[in-house]
């Protein structure tokens, strides 16, 4: 499935090279097109472990305008840029069976950045995207990488912290991509003003919309999302992906509790370079997903009578395994001997992340539920 966004991303690297180098001032005629050059990697690695450190260490640079500096804007473009569009992509191939619809879908994308949600909004067929966005740079970078691809994405400046209306129209779609967790980040309040503004926000989707939200898998930030998660059931919206539980988020009970998404796919060569010259350790692409809406539907949580996968393998003292599952009843554990003899066993040992299980005939256990020989497993 993510192999398709990717030949998608493989084509737009040439033009974010371009811009990068544009941007930079380095002349773009005597550089290969399609790879950074030993030095170039050399520098974007370092600026990329700058701005990741300011962006998730000790996050100094939230809410700032890092986007209007010249060598992290270049950071952005060739490494945070093709993760959202990757992660973008994934989220709205989970729409699922409603792509066939997004051509006819108007879309807006906010705090677009460079616009990768925008692109990978473009390249699924959606044709009518808004992105609205703080930095003019970036403004003007996802402006002129639309025009290069031929995207006829349109970005308007907007400052979400300066309480003036949103465009005076109703969307089928919106996407925020690590947009929520730059806003009021160092107000206590912080979660209290990102629900009211997401109010507003979503007074804009249509009544059968949807909206796609995804920030980092880091702990603070995960939770933070999931808090936004709750804020928004509370007010009468609907989880589509990944929870079929509809209440508070169990995630958040223990104190470090969390709940991401993962995608796992071979990044391509570039991003590859990028993150080990970064000396950065990343297998796959962890992030905080959430597709919300106004009402229940079908068609993207399709197993609703199945538990997501909700952890990775853990194994206890007693090397007993076991995974956190979530399903319509809540969070809980499902776990089994490590040494059980069953056909199933592959497949346990096997799942991962946001996977959907189904089982029968397994056995009550203190906090979830057990698997015995006679037990069925089965991933959906
Ligand atoms: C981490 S970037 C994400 C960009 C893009 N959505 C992505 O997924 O890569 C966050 C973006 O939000 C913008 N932003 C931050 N605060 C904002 C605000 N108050 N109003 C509008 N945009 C804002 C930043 O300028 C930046 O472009």
């Amino acid at each position: 499935m993510p192999e398709k966004f990717l030949s998608k991303l493989l084509k737009l690297l040439p033009e974010l090279l371009s811009l990068y180098r544009s941007s930079m001032g380095l002349p773009e005629k005597k550089l290969p097109p399609d790879r950074l050059t030993k030095n170039e990697l050399l520098n974007v690695a370092r600026w990329v472990r700058q701005l990741s450190g300011g962006l998730t260490e000790n996050r100094e640079l939230i809410g700032e305008v890092y986007m209007n500096e010249d060598e992290w804007l270049s950071a952005y473009l060739l490494y945070y840029f093709p993760i959202s569009f990757i992660q973008s992509s994934h989220g709205i191939g989970l729409l699922g069976n409603f792509s066939s619809r997004l051509e006819k879908m108007n879309a807006l994308d906010l705090g677009s950045g460079p616009g990768p949600c925008s692109l990978a909004l473009w390249n699924q067929g959606v044709r009518n995207v808004l992105g609205l966005e703080k930095s003019r740079k970036a403004i003007w970078l996802a402006e002129e990488l639309a025009r290069r691809v031929g995207a006829p994405c349109v970005f308007q400046h907007h400052d979400a912290l300066k309480n003036r209306p949103l465009p005076d129209r109703r969307f089928d779609l919106i996407i925020a991509g690590h947009f929520f967790n730059e806003l009021w980040s160092k107000s206590e309040t912080r979660i209290r003003l990102r629900i009211e503004y997401l109010n507003k926000v979503m007074k804009h989707l249509n009544k059968d919309g949807y909206l796609i939200l995804f920030e980092p898998a880091l702990t603070s930030t995960n939770r933070d999302t999931l808090r936004l998660r709750d804020g928004l059931l509370e007010n009468g919206y609907t989880v589509h992906y990944p929870c079929f539980f509809q209440g508070g988020c169990p995630a958040l009970e223990p104190e470090n509790g969390a709940c991401y998404t993962e995608i796992y796919c071979q990044l391509p060569g570039f991003l590859k370079a990028i993150i080990r010259a970064a000396r950065f350790r990343k297998e796959n692409l962890k992030y905080t997903l959430f597709i919300m809406g106004r009402r229940e539907k079908t068609g993207i949580n399709t197993f609703k009578d199945g538990c997501r996968v909700v952890s990775s393998l853990m194994e206890s003292k007693s090397g007993r395994l076991r995974y956190y599952i979530c399903g319509r009843d809540g969070r809980f554990t499902i776990s089994a001997p490590g040494d059980l003899e069953a056909d199933y066993m592959k497949t346990f040992l096997t799942l991962k992340r946001m996977d959907v299980i189904s089982f029968r005939s397994v056995e009550k256990r203190k906090n979830g539920i057990g698997l015995t020989p006679e037990s069925k497993l089965e991933r959906l």
